[in-house]
């Protein structure tokens, strides 16, 4: 980072603030595993298909923190990004993003900051996803240390989507053909189709008794 670090204190708060959203990601992944892993124990399936983490590079850091108009200070990052430890969430059926949803609210440490629901209510391009961000304390020798993650919830279907998506959004830099933009859009609706469609299938197969376990 062009100021990050430049004396040793610094060093030591870059490594700390890295070393807290590494444990936040360690320590959402684990309780994910746990659901997950409860799941397939009482139910004998599991809602989630994968999960992927990422921390943010200093790079992205730096980007982020200047398009905003921010100084590129550790301060700015630690309060004003909410996206330097992300996990992703992905799921069969858009009801698993509810119920995946209300259980990690509901865990006693997990504190809600806010939720962006764009599945409720999608962006204008089409985008799906359901979007927390949550601190999590984490346990330092001089004691915790509430740590935000953002944390993004959405179907396979939505995923394939949102991949294709940001590659053309990049490849283009943001301004992408209007038939472009249209074509996407009309797959976001197909997106929706299909979802709604594996939904009601596979309700029809758990009311007749045949799924069979993984
Ligand atoms: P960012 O500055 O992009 O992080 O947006 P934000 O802080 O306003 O939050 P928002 O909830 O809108 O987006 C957070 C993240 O969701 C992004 O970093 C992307 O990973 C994802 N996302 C949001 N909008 C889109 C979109 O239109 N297309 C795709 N592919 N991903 C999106
Ligand atoms: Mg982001």
């Amino acid at each position: 980072m062009s100021n990050i670090p430049d004396n040793f204190n610094q060093i030591d708060r870059w490594k700390t603030s890295m070393l807290l959203y590494e444990s936040a990601l360690k320590s959402i992944g684990t309780k994910i595993e746990i659901l997950n892993n409860e799941f397939i124990h009482v139910y004998g399936h599991t809602p989630i298909e994968h999960v992927k983490s990422r921390l943010k590079s200093p790079e992205s850091i730096v980007k982020k923190l200047k398009r905003h108009g921010l100084e590129v200070t550790i301060e700015n990052m630690v309060n004003r990004l909410s996206d330097i430890a992300g996990i992703r969430i992905i799921c069969s059926f858009t009801q698993d993003i509810y119920q995946i949803a209300d259980l990690i609210a509901g865990q006693k440490d997990i504190t809600v900051l806010y939720v962006k629901d764009y599945i409720r209510q999608p962006k204008p391009n089409g985008y799906k996803s359901y979007h927390m961000i949550v601190t999590i304390p984490i346990y330092l020798k001089d004691g915790p240390v509430d740590t935000k993650v953002e944390i993004q919830i959405r179907t396979v279907a939505m995923d394939f989507w949102a991949s294709l998506e940001h590659k053309i959004y990049y490849k283009f830099e943001g301004d992408a053909p209007a038939s472009l933009q249209a074509e996407l859009k009309a797959c976001a609706d197909m997106v929706d189709i299909l979802d709604a469609k594996m939904f009601s299938l596979n309700q029809s197969i758990l009311a007749g008794g045949t799924e069979e376990k993984e």
